[in-house]
């Protein structure tokens, strides 16, 4: 697989709703060779999702780490929570259709997942297409600038 961005390392977060999918993304990235950053959560233990959210969106704003992938239950939680982040285009993404639109008309660089709602072999081609789906720029490059909210 070609991935959008090689020579960074994904970060990858979620809350103990979304572990059980995480821990499966991460053993198939490592099949693949693909190197990741673990930014929690580390069990199924109650925890709330900004905790991991927030750092998880600072590495990938910072450079460090690019893309994200990041799930929850709904995946609405720690999609808000990542979009909070002025350099976060955090995409909730249930099918490979909008997960490859939200690369090539959003340049998103967080994959969102539901992990209460999706079927792990479907999150597995959902990655695989968000990762190797190149940005379509263009008409789009205007449309992105416009999403940061001015002054912040
Ligand atoms: C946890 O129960 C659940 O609320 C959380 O994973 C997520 O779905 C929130 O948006």
């Amino acid at each position: 697989m070609s991935i959008i961005c090689p020579g960074k390392k994904i970060a990858i977060c979620s809350d103990h709703a979304g572990y059980g999918l995480k821990s499966i993304i991460e053993g198939y990235l490592e099949s693949q060779e693909i190197a990741y950053e673990d930014f929690g959560t580390y069990g199924t233990e109650s925890c709330d999702y900004p905790d991991y959210a927030h750092p998880a969106a600072v590495a990938v704003e910072e450079g460090r780490c690019y893309p994200g992938i990041a799930m929850c239950g709904t995946g609405n939680g720690i999609a808000m929570t990542l979009n909070k982040h002025q350099g976060i285009r955090a995409a909730l993404c249930w099918n490979v259709d909008i997960a490859r639109l939200a690369r090539e008309h959003n340049d998103a660089n967080v994959l969102v997942l539901p992990a209460r709602f999706i079927d792990p072999a479907d999150a597995l081609a959902i990655v695989d297409v968000f990762l190797s789906t190149p940005f379509d720029g263009g008409r789009h490059e205007r449309r992105i600038a416009k999403i940061p909210v001015a002054g912040e």
